[in-house]
């Protein structure tokens, strides 16, 4: 099995979740940019199940020979730049990784896919993991995301997706690549790196920072965790119908206020503070993000008729044990924030502070 991106934070945990739940020896490719930390991976290092090749998906010498080397019977496709908010101060690095590199990667991988033995190249499957971004944003009230759904990306990370998602389905169609794709909604549990809305939250609750909520807090992200994510890529690359987008979701809608609050909640409740006052008299309201999506939410009605998979966790229980781990694990907060984190926040926060 050949994982991109499993330095990040969905593709460790997929890692993990592959070595612990397969047979399969697992090729893990990244780039290590700012998002991939070997800290993630530490307890599969040295696993003579699992390969860590420190390569960018876009080189076009490398991955050939990894491709003929290691010979994997499938590819999932995680490597990609991540962050909302990194794409409106530098669209760029989103174009190269998430449409440049992963074009080329994909040539790579149609030649290799080409080359293979009839029974092989039949079994063979190409997963690429994109998000519900791509299809833009939805009012109040409105249907959730179908598969079906038209794109209408609103920001260069969601556009940069949408343009990978389509290479992908370009490569079936003409090439007759077997790719499966996955779009799910947000993602949240250990090891994601803290400039995302939960981790940011307990991160900087815990250090008494403000915890900045754009606009007024009643944009709505549908929560998925993990761990529920892992799975349904199992499912679909066992199960799913080449050609085929699968969405998947937890039908578990907040508004970014209600997730906060929730989490000053549990960390009032498993981190008291000494002066007895609650972390959410830490929440301060400021400037909106450009072109901020109201909603987003998926209807998973699809993988969970025709391929049986559905989510174990609750939001509530998801969160709490997301919480108790940022608490258990502070150590690997601390190593991720220093350096280049630092010079995030204060390019990204300083601005929105000082329009609050
Ligand atoms: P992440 O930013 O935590 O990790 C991305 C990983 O990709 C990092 O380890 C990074 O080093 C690696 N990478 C980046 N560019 C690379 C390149 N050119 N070559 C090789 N490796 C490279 O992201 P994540 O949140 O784990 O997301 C993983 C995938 O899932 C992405 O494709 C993302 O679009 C998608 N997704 C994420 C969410 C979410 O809520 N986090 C939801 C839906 C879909
Ligand atoms: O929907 C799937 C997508 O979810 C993934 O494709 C992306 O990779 C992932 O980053 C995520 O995108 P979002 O923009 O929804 O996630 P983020 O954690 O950045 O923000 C969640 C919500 O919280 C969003 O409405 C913006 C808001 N927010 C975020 C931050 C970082 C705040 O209010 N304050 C913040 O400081």
């Amino acid at each position: 099995m050949l994982i991109t991106g499993g330095a990040g934070f969905i593709g460790s945990n997929l890692v993990q979740y592959w070595i612990d739940g397969t047979n399969d020896t697992v090729i893990n490719v990244d780039k290590l940019t700012y998002a991939g930390n070997l800290q993630n991976i530490a307890k599969v290092i040295g696993n003579p199940r699992h390969v860590f090749l420190r390569t960018d998906i876009g080189d076009a010498y490398a991955i050939p020979q990894i491709l003929a080397k290691y010979k994997p019977r499938a590819i999932i496709n995680l490597a990609a730049e991540s962050h909302v908010d990194r794409s409106i101060h530098d669209p760029d690095t989103f174009i190269q990784t998430n449409v440049v590199a992963t074009l080329r990667f994909l040539k790579a991988v149609c030649a290799y896919w080409n080359e293979l033995a009839e029974d092989d190249k039949a079994g063979f499957r190409f997963l690429h993991v994109s998000t519900d971004e791509v299809y833009g944003s939805l009012d109040v009230g409105a249907a959730p995301f179908r598969e079906t759904t038209a794109y209408a990306p609103n920001s260069p990370y969601a556009a940069s997706k949408a343009a990978s998602d389509h290479l992908v389905r370009s490569f079936h169609r003409t090439f007759g690549l077997p790719i499966l794709t996955v779009n799910s909604s947000n993602n949240y549990g250990p090891y994601q790196f803290p400039e995302k809305l939960i981790p940011l939250v307990i991160h900087r609750a815990l250090t008494g920072e403000a915890l900045p909520v754009y606009g007024d807090g009643k944009n709505v992200r549908d929560w998925l965790h993990v761990s529920d994510h892992c799975a349904a890529i199992r499912t679909v690359l066992e199960k799913g119908q080449p050609g085929e987008v699968y969405n998947i979701g937890a039908s578990s809608e907040k508004t970014n206020l209600e997730v906060i609050e929730m989490i000053c909640s549990l960390l009032d409740e498993q981190q008291p503070q000494r002066n007895g006052k609650s972390y959410q008299e830490q929440i301060t309201f400021v400037k909106d993000r450009p072109g901020h999506d109201h909603r987003y939410a998926i209807d998973a009605r699809k993988i969970r008729r025709e391929l049986g998979w559905k989510p174990k966790l609750t939001f509530e229980s998801g969160l709490r044990s997301t919480v108790r781990w940022y608490l258990e694990n502070r150590e690997w907060t601390a190593n991720v924030t220093s350096g280049a984190y630092r010079e995030w926040i204060a390019l990204h926060y300083d601005k929105h502070a000082n329009s609050a």
